[in-house]
């Protein structure tokens, strides 16, 4: 918070500042192509961010982190929660992932990510055995390794961890889930006494996907026409991030830890992929939300400062769409560093546009289309296929930017992706005689025909076997029936 304040006086003082305190960012990495770290670190720097959140450790983008001062989540991978069941393993990746950047000009690490929304019911409790013993050995390696106090072990948890009961459907009735609760009992037990948070993922847009029945309106911040009220507290909700963070709220309080401190690991909404997922909700969500934040309100239960990350900061085109299309769209910026929509992280609500990645280079403009002369259509669809299996066709689908295409367009697009993907190398863009280059603009209205950017040197098409993010889950459903 320290350098917040600092900004503000600096704000003060006229020369910038553009930021809430707490905020931080996710900057998850499984896209075809990457920034340079570098940039991505300026880009933090242009906008004021003082906080973020990794889904690894890897060594170029910590290296420009370093010297920075801005302060750093480090995590665990899922698929590495085993092994460090084994404490000469923990205390190992701890050496070569914390404490060695813990020098002057170093990287300025708050806390470690120990898996990533491990208890998803859709594991199917794949994770339930090694999440806590992976907790336990990480934060007794920075205990052992004299930074415990300042470097905290967590575990960013998906909102399914916890609900209420059908027929108390309401926050102050909140538990953590049954089938779990031992668990979560014993890890929220070890949190408390290492003074460590608790980390969880809120998605309205996620209530809201795949549920008709919704209220729309009460995934925003404005106000629901019909708020929903706990017949606890006599409180009246008419958001769900509120409702959502009151019941994790309730069911800490029920485990005898009410007042630990919690933080939202990731919340924002995606800009395409859906009907629901556009610039106009996202721009309405965070206009709600980031006044919010830099107001201190918290949530009825927890009115005051929330350490909150949002999600994300760049696309990722290469996440999986297992749980839907709007995966890879969650970025505040696009996929090449580019502001998408007006956003002010002041929390002032201005009309005006973050800065964007600097020096962003590009691939030669030229595209890859469908050739209208092309007889024989009959291996069509097998190259359409091949094509978006390949790169990213997502914004094709029912509710997305490029939906309205005919079906050249359509044809047009996925070549394109594919040809871009593939570094605009001429065979990629041959598709057995039924494409051809060009070097006009074949973007047609909202949907953006785009070219690819340089492969960074340092960057490479990485085969995590952890998700970014979320998987769609049913958030809460029942708080408003
Ligand atoms: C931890 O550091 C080692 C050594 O640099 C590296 O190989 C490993 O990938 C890092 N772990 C993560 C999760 O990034
Ligand atoms: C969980 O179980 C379902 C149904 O049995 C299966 O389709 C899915 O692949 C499993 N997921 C994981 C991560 O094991
Ligand atoms: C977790 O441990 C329990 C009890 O030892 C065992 O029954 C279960 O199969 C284990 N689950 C996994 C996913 O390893
Ligand atoms: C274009 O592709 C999308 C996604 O596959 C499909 O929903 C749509 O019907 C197609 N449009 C035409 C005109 O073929
Ligand atoms: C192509 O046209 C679209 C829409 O008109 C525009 O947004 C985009 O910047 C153009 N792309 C290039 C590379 O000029
Ligand atoms: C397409 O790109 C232009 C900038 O080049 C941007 O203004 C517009 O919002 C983009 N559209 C989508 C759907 O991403």
């Amino acid at each position: 918070m320290g350098t917040c304040w600092f900004l503000k006086w600096v704000l003060v003082l006229g020369l910038l500042g553009n930021c809430v305190d707490g905020l931080g960012v996710n900057w998850g990495t499984m896209a075809i192509r990457k920034l340079p770290p570098e940039t991505v670190v300026q880009m933090l720097k242009d906008n004021g961010i003082q906080k973020v959140k990794l889904f690894d450790a890897d060594q170029n983008t910590m290296t420009a982190l370093a010297g920075t001062g801005i302060e750093v989540m480090v995590a665990i991978p899922n698929d590495q929660l085993a092994v460090m069941g084994d404490y000469d393993r923990a205390k190992d990746w701890v050496k070569r992932n914390v404490t060695r950047y813990d020098f002057n000009g170093g990287v300025t690490i708050k806390y470690v990510a120990v898996g990533n929304e491990p208890f998803l019911t859709s594991y199917n409790g794949s994770f339930l055995n090694t999440t806590f013993p992976a907790l336990r050995n990480i934060q007794n390696a920075l205990n052992d390794a004299g930074v415990g106090d300042s470097i905290k072990a967590t575990v960013p948890f998906n909102a399914d961890v916890y609900n209420s009961p059908d027929g108390q459907a309401y926050p102050s009735s909140g538990r953590f889930r049954s089938d779990i609760n031992d668990i979560m009992t014993e890890i929220v037990q070890f949190l408390g006494q290492n003074n460590a948070p608790f980390t969880v993922n809120i998605y309205p847009f996620l209530s809201l996907y795949g549920n008709d029945d919704f209220p729309f309106d009460y995934a925003f911040f404005d106000g629901a026409p019909q708020p929903v009220l706990d017949k606890g507290t006599g409180i009246q909700y008419s958001n769900v991030f509120d409702a959502n963070f009151d019941t994790l709220v309730s069911a800490l309080k029920a485990a005898g830890h009410g007042d630990m401190p919690i933080i939202v690991g990731e919340v924002g909404w995606p800009t395409d992929g859906d009907k629901n997922a556009n610039m106009g909700n996202a721009i309405r969500f965070y206009n709600g939300l980031l006044p919010r934040l830099a107001g201190n309100r918290g949530t009825p239960l927890r009115p005051g400062y929330i350490e909150v990350y949002l999600f994300g900061l760049l696309d990722e085109d290469a996440k999986s769409i297992a749980p839907g299309n709007f995966e890879r769209h969650w970025g505040i910026f696009r996929y090449d560093g580019q502001p998408k929509f007006p956003m002010d992280l002041s929390g002032q609500v201005a009309n005006k546009l973050l800065v964007g990645a600097q020096n962003v280079q590009y691939l030669p403009t030229k595209w890859c289309m469908f050739n209208p002369n092309a007889k024989d259509l009959s291996k069509l669809a097998d190259n359409i296929n091949y094509a978006c299996s390949r790169s990213d066709c997502t914004a094709l689908g029912y509710g997305s930017s490029c939906n309205g295409l005919d079906t050249n367009g359509n044809v047009s697009f996925a070549f394109n992706m594919y040809y871009q993907v593939q570094n605009q190398d001429e065979f990629a863009c041959n598709f057995e005689g039924l494409a051809m280059v060009t070097e006009q603009n074949i973007s047609q209205g909202n949907c953006n025909f785009t070219i690819q950017i340089l492969a960074s040197s340092s960057s490479s098409l990485t085969t995590l076997s952890f998700m970014g993010s979320v998987f769609a889950t049913v958030l809460l459903t029942f708080l408003f029936l």
